[in-house]
């Protein structure tokens, strides 16, 4: 499936039905936690294939994200892209189309997503802290990035 700059569209919504429906995981308590997002689509030839959430500075002044308060910078809370459309450049794509050259920005990715650190990474993302939480009995290791 080839994706060119014709096959390729991309919307700004606070529709979050649509998150839901390409992620089923997602409950509607993260919404919860951050009522002020923006969220962007992104589609193929009209197939909704992508999704990004991002809640915006000027509304994090009073949130604390393990232990951190990042004022001053947005928080990217979900970056996907469906697995069938994965390796295409699209979340490359999808994340310069939203984040401003000079904008700061933070976010959290388990420390084994190789593809998503490096996809941050080539954004201009780097590591600023490590951390641990216990997610259902289990230890899992996140990297904090900033830019
Ligand atoms: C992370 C994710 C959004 C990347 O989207 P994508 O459209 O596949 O990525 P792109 O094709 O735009 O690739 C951009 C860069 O990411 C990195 N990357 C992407 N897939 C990779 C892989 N499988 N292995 C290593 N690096 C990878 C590369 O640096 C790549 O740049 P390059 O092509 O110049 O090497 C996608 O894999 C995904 O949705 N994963 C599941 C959800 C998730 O983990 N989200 C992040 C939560 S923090």
């Amino acid at each position: 499936m080839q994706v060119n700059d014709q096959s390729f569209r991309f919307e700004e919504s606070v529709d979050l039905r649509r998150v839901l429906e390409l992620d089923p995981q997602m409950t509607s308590e993260i919404f919860d936690l951050f009522p002020d997002s923006i969220y962007y689509f992104c589609y193929v030839n009209s197939v909704l294939v992508g999704h990004l959430a991002i809640q915006m500075a000027k509304n994090m002044g009073h949130i604390v994200i393990d232990g951190e308060n990042m004022a001053g910078r947005s928080y990217i809370w979900a970056v996907e892209i469906i697995e069938e459309y994965r390796g295409k450049g699209l979340g490359f794509r999808m994340m310069k189309e939203v984040l401003q050259p000079d904008g700061k920005y933070f976010l959290r990715v388990e420390k084994d997503n190789v593809a998503a650190i490096n996809l941050y990474k080539k954004l201009g993302f780097k590591f600023y802290k490590e951390n641990t939480r216990i997610v259902d009995g289990k230890e899992v290791i996140r990297d904090i990035m900033s830019r």
